[in-house]
């Protein structure tokens, strides 16, 4: 993509498209924000919207849709069978993803909940570079087990390391001889390792994780939900690919995989999602799980509208300035960031910044989730909403046990073509006065925790009254302003 130069030479990444709708926004006083917090039981995915000023909770179905998109929606063949846009899609995804048969799902997890009900038993083991919580979810839920195999880099937080969602060929190897290729139904990579930062692989890692799919005749299963950036990232980072184009690439990984499955709510900016695979054997052993938890093989559970808006949202994955959108004004903040010493996942990499909440809380222990905290802390503050992705986002062990999260995380989204520069400003200039105060932010305990990815219900109470003191100092810093 050719670089565009300002004539002050300040470094801004350009927004390459005008905004046509818009939605406005509120600034609630930091009296409501409180009050919210409370309502919500400081978990932010239990907050309302009518509460929350920038939303960087997700990148998930709330990516800016295109004209095009809009427009394709309202072409939709509504039909129960043999849909004409379920034709359109199919020859999206084979153009685009490179995979010859498609079967159709209402979101990302239920393409995971389909393959786990195929493939996985009590006793399988499946390796991958790093969980997504609802892959994790359903893999456990069939009776399965996940073992993460990404190299110690990964958990570096202040790197360059290009790759860090690269998967450990070594240990790879070694645990496939452990269990046994026949307990292990498949290998899983994801695009863009959500959970550490999002970091792509590299497409010669993915190349070697083939190798060793191959050698021991085991499925390679590609979780593509952030596909469109790992490939953005490849041609940045990779050497080989530095003068490819975005469909080379993508279809490279793919190529490599033997499934493929995504979350459109992701890929392509709309909502629904797919698997995708060239193997009849595949395609038939999960055919049949598509009408029975879905919907008929046409539909997937999805509206016709989102099936014409996927394969319209799928082409425009092939357009660089689209893709590397969020991505540069990631990169703008963590950077923005980085040099002000607030501790924030480096490199840059995509869907969101990603703070860490066991630098910036180091006061919080593991048990009294600094991330969830922060999360709270930053709302409270700005009524900006991340997400926590740190031990409440993990689910304890078979006897009960808290495990606690690699990294404490606090994840703020930035979906594409939807916010301003001057909004990201905002959110850097929050950020800034939160650190120089973070000493004020208490910790959380749960009151109610529910048996299953409870971070999405469970609803949880500050140890003290830290939120009072932090509203307070912020009064004094801030006088009346929102
Ligand atoms: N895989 C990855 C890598 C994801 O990031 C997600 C969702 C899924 C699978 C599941 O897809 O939501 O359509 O069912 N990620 C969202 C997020 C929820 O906020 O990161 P889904």
């Amino acid at each position: 993509m050719q670089e565009i130069k300002f004539y002050s030479g300040e470094n801004l990444p350009l927004e390459l498209h005008k905004t046509r709708i818009v939605q406005k926004l509120h600034l609630v006083p930091i009296e409501r924000r409180l009050e919210a917090l409370y309502e919500g039981g400081f978990n932010t995915f239990q907050l309302s919207t009518k509460d929350v000023f920038l939303d960087m909770l997700t990148d998930s179905g709330t990516n800016a849709m295109s004209d095009n998109q809009l427009a394709a929606m309202m072409q939709a063949d509504d039909a129960y069978a043999g849909s004409q846009s379920f034709v359109r899609l199919e020859k999206a995804v084979r153009e685009v993803l490179g995979k010859q048969l498609l079967l159709p799902v209402h979101q990302g997890r239920a393409a995971e909940n389909i393959i786990a009900v195929a493939y996985v038993h009590k006793g399988s083991l499946v390796p991958m570079n790093y969980h997504f919580t609802t892959a994790m979810a359903h893999i456990t839920d069939k009776g399965g087990q996940i073992v993460e195999l990404l190299y110690d880099e990964a958990y570096v937080i202040n790197s360059e390391h290009p790759f860090k969602g690269n998967m450990n060929i070594e240990k790879l190897d070694a645990i496939i001889q452990q269990h046994g290729a026949k307990n292990i139904p498949f290998i899983r990579m994801e695009a863009s390792t959500n959970l550490i930062g999002g970091q792509p692989f590299s497409i010669q890692n993915l190349r070697d994780v083939r190798a060793v799919a191959d050698k021991y005749g085991i499925r390679l299963v590609l979780d593509c939900s952030l596909l469109g950036e790992n490939a953005y990232l490849v041609i940045q980072r990779e050497e080989e690919f530095k003068d490819s184009d975005m469909g080379t690439v993508m279809r490279t990984m793919t190529g490599l995989a033997d499934l493929c499955y995504f979350s459109a709510r992701k890929l392509s900016s709309s909502r629904g999602g797919g698997i995708c695979t060239d193997s009849k054997e595949i395609f038939r052993e999960l055919e049949a799980l598509v009408p029975l938890y879905e919907g008929f093989l046409t539909y997937g559970g999805m509206s016709i509208r989102e099936v014409e808006a996927m394969a319209v949202g799928l082409y425009e994955t092939l357009d660089e300035t689209v893709i590397s959108q969020s991505p540069s004004f990631i990169k703008y903040l963590v950077e923005e960031l980085h040099k002000k010493q607030i501790p924030v996942i480096r490199p840059a990499g995509v869907l969101g910044v990603h703070l860490d909440a066991m630098q910036i809380c180091a006061h919080i222990p593991q048990k009294q989730y600094p991330a969830g905290a922060l999360a709270a802390a930053l709302f409270l503050i700005s009524g900006v909403r991340g997400m926590e992705r740190g031990s409440i986002s993990n689910q304890r062990d078979e006897y009960g046990n808290e495990t606690y999260a690699d990294m404490e995380l606090l994840r703020l989204a930035v979906p594409r073509r939807v916010f301003t520069l001057s909004q990201i400003k905002y959110v850097e200039d929050r950020l800034t006065w939160l650190y120089e105060n973070r000493n004020l932010i208490g910790g959380l305990k749960f009151n109610y925790e529910p048996p299953v990815l409870r971070f999405f219900m469970g609803k949880l109470e500050p140890t003290s009254d830290w939120p009072q003191k932090l509203v307070a100092k912020f009064k004094e810093d801030f006088g009346e302003s929102l």
